[in-house]
């Protein structure tokens, strides 16, 4: 009989570790006094089995489900109420087939409607972001006001009055703000959005100044890859090991702490600052380039900086504490929200990441017709008078100032330059995914419990295709 140590390449199971193995129901460190303000999840066993079917990332017949089944029923992160600063700007908001305005009212209001002329069903607006005193359709030049009512017809007088008789202003689509974040969606009946979201997990966001951050990076870029296969690697942190080697020194995420949430919505905390631990043994006792980066972010002279990685943390997040005067209350953070990555994804797709400073909120919008396609899109926020800008944010020359409206960037589907070093790496690495999945050598995704967000993912989407 074969020798199955031999023929395998596992590791020997009884070989003792040097680091505490993974589990998910992690609890990051009681030094970072997450314990007492942050109600750890109980974990979930999501059991085994393939998570999924994989034509669900090649079928078109499953992306007209998807979106009749999911992106249409749920609540969607849009952009911020900077992003409309004043009564009549808007924003133009595309998701699959759709296309939406939202429009800025009076005071914290939003309205948003339907971005398709009543007359023979022409786009209206083209911009991402502007302001107007109405929106002209360029085909015939009917007229709306920004509250989406009919304005003008061009050559009333030929029109039958039975025929414009009835309701032909923009239809509406629901949406709300919350904090600052606007949020809309496609299905009229749809619970309210403090409750889509859930009271724990809107607990968890307490301490962040969403109500005061600017946006100062906005890409876009086609992947040719399935929405799905594209988000899953972001939903979990096993892949940094090898896909993110510069990561290895200065991102533990292997210890991720995991909160699973209702609709699907997650949290993964990545550890920053600490290495990976398959990998702390091989560095040297000094320090990586990311750590000097964050002790100089968090305002520490080169002359007072640690010797050894392992006082890192606790280095940036004391001098986080101590800092007086400074734009942000780093009190009302725990200390693992003063350093670590707060990851907070939004069913079905919306990454949040989340450091005191700003945030990384990253989408994988559905292509409007190639399953096999879809659009990335980052955001990063930032508060106005931070200094510095964060490394984690990739923004250089950011304008704080909250007088002009950043436009989006539409990069080419192969620009790996303007991703940055990251998030390059992963585009290089998902695309692969999307060609191997196809082979009839595969039968499906088998995942270990550091992608549990993935099953996580999976057992919200399989409830909501089926309903
Ligand atoms: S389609 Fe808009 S005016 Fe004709
Ligand atoms: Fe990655």
């Amino acid at each position: 009989m074969a020798d199955y140590r031999k023929d395998h390449r596992f590791a020997d199971p009884n070989e003792a570790l040097d680091y505490e193995p993974y589990r998910h129901d992690y609890v990051l460190p009681d030094w970072k006094d997450t314990s007492a303000k942050h109600k750890k999840r109980p974990p979930q066993d999501l059991g085994t089995d393939y998570p999924t079917d994989k034509e669900v990332y090649f079928s078109r017949e499953v992306m007209a489900r998807e979106w009749d089944k999911i992106w249409s029923k749920v609540w969607l992160l849009v952009g911020h109420l900077t992003d409309v600063p004043t009564p009549d700007s808007y924003m133009k908001v595309d998701r699959g087939h759709e296309s939406v305005l939202v429009v800025r009212g009076k005071g914290e209001s939003v309205r948003a409607m339907y971005n398709v002329c009543q007359h023979r069903g022409a786009r209206l607006v083209d911009k991402d972001f502007g302001a107007a005193k109405k929106f002209v359709c360029p085909f015939h030049s009917w007229e709306f006001a920004t509250t989406g009512e009919l304005l003008r017809i061009a050559d009333r007088e030929t029109f039958r009055e039975e025929a414009i008789c009835h309701n032909l202003n923009l239809p509406p689509v629901r949406s709300e703000v919350w904090r600052g974040w606007i949020f809309i969606s496609f299905n009229d009946e749809i619970e309210p959005l403090h409750t889509w979201l859930g009271k724990d997990f809107i607990e968890q966001m307490a301490p962040y100044d969403f109500e005061k951050v600017l946006r100062i990076r906005d890409v876009q870029q086609e992947w040719p890859a399935n929405w799905k296969a594209a988000h899953e690697a972001f939903a979990e942190g096993y892949h940094v090991q090898a896909t993110h080697p510069q990561l290895r020194g200065a991102v533990d995420a292997y210890h991720t702490q995991v909160d699973l949430f209702d609709n699907g919505h997650g949290i993964s905390v990545y550890q920053f600052m600490s290495p990976l631990p398959q990998f702390a043994g091989k560095l040297p006792p000094g320090l990586v380039e990311e750590h000097k980066i964050f002790l100089r972010e968090a305002g520490i002279a080169e002359a007072d900086f640690p010797s050894h990685w392992s006082e890192v943390p606790r280095a940036i997040i004391n001098a986080k504490l101590a800092r007086k005067d400074y734009v942000i209350d780093y009190s009302k953070f725990t200390e693992g929200q003063l350093i670590d990555d707060w990851n907070f994804g939004l069913f079905p797709t919306t990454e949040m990441f989340l450091h005191p400073e700003g945030f990384f909120i990253q989408n994988w919008l559905p292509h409007p017709t190639d399953p096999e396609k879809c659009f990335y899109q980052v955001q990063v926020y930032a508060v106005p008078g931070i200094g510095e800008l964060p490394s984690f944010m990739a923004v250089e020359n950011a304008d704080l100032s909250g007088k002009h409206v950043l436009n989006r960037t539409y990069i080419d589907t192969d620009d790996l330059a303007n991703l940055g070093p990251v998030i390059s790496q992963d585009r290089v690495m998902v695309p692969r995914v999307q060609q191997g999945m196809k082979s009839r050598g595969f039968k499906g995704a088998v995942l270990g419990e550091q992608e549990i967000r993935i099953r996580h993912f999976f057992s919200q989407y399989h409830r909501m295709m089926s309903a």
